[in-house]
């Protein structure tokens, strides 16, 4: 029997809608993830020198963990390293909008905290930000979620829920878990 051209042609224009279809699908889903949920890829491009990270400016050991700016603004800056968190545990309060900022000096790695839609690649060059408001208090684990070396699995840090209330800065503005370095 002759192969008939219109039917290959309908045949192929059927799996094109079908693939199509599926496609959309994948859109929709992803869309509707990213405005529902928000659950979408950091957007923040902001360029830092790795060689330099801890020497000045942003990342400097003194300006590590978290911080209430003098307009209320509550900002964590964190190192990620080899095969570290600096600090390894953070403080931030519930019920409050907060910013998490990384970046590292040497490999990428990835952040993540449990229970918590927060999840960022910390990628060598970059600021990896992340505004989030925390809604259960308690100690959340932030492992390093990228293979980075041999020590990955042990690079994790604490993420400190804790009340409003409770949550006093110092006169520099600073909020620390106490037992970190
Ligand atoms: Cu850092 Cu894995």
């Amino acid at each position: 029997m002759a192969i008939n051209e219109r039917a290959i042609l309908q045949s192929e224009l059927r799996w094109t809608l079908i693939v199509a279809g599926i496609v959309a699908v994948i859109i929709g889903a992803m869309l509707f993830a990213a405005l529902t949920m928000h659950v979408n890829p950091p957007s923040n491009r902001e360029f830092v020198d790795p060689r330099t990270l801890h020497l000045a400016a942003e990342f400097t050991e003194e300006n590590l963990g978290t911080r209430v700016d003098p307009d209320g603004r509550v900002v964590t800056r964190v190192i990620t390293t080899q095969f570290e968190f600096v600090p390894n545990c953070i403080v931030l309060p519930a019920d409050r909008d907060v910013t998490l900022r990384f970046a590292t000096p040497d490999v990428i790695h990835g952040i993540l905290i449990t229970g918590t839609n927060v999840n960022t690649m910390v990628i060598p060059g970059y600021v990896a930000q992340v505004h989030t408001r925390f809604t259960k208090q308690g100690d959340l684990l932030m492992p390093c979620h990228e293979y980075c070396g041999l020590g990955h699995t042990q690079m994790i840090a604490t993420v400190r829920v804790v009340s409003p209330d409770v949550f006093r800065p110092d006169s520099q503005g600073r909020v620390s878990c106490g037992d970190d370095r």
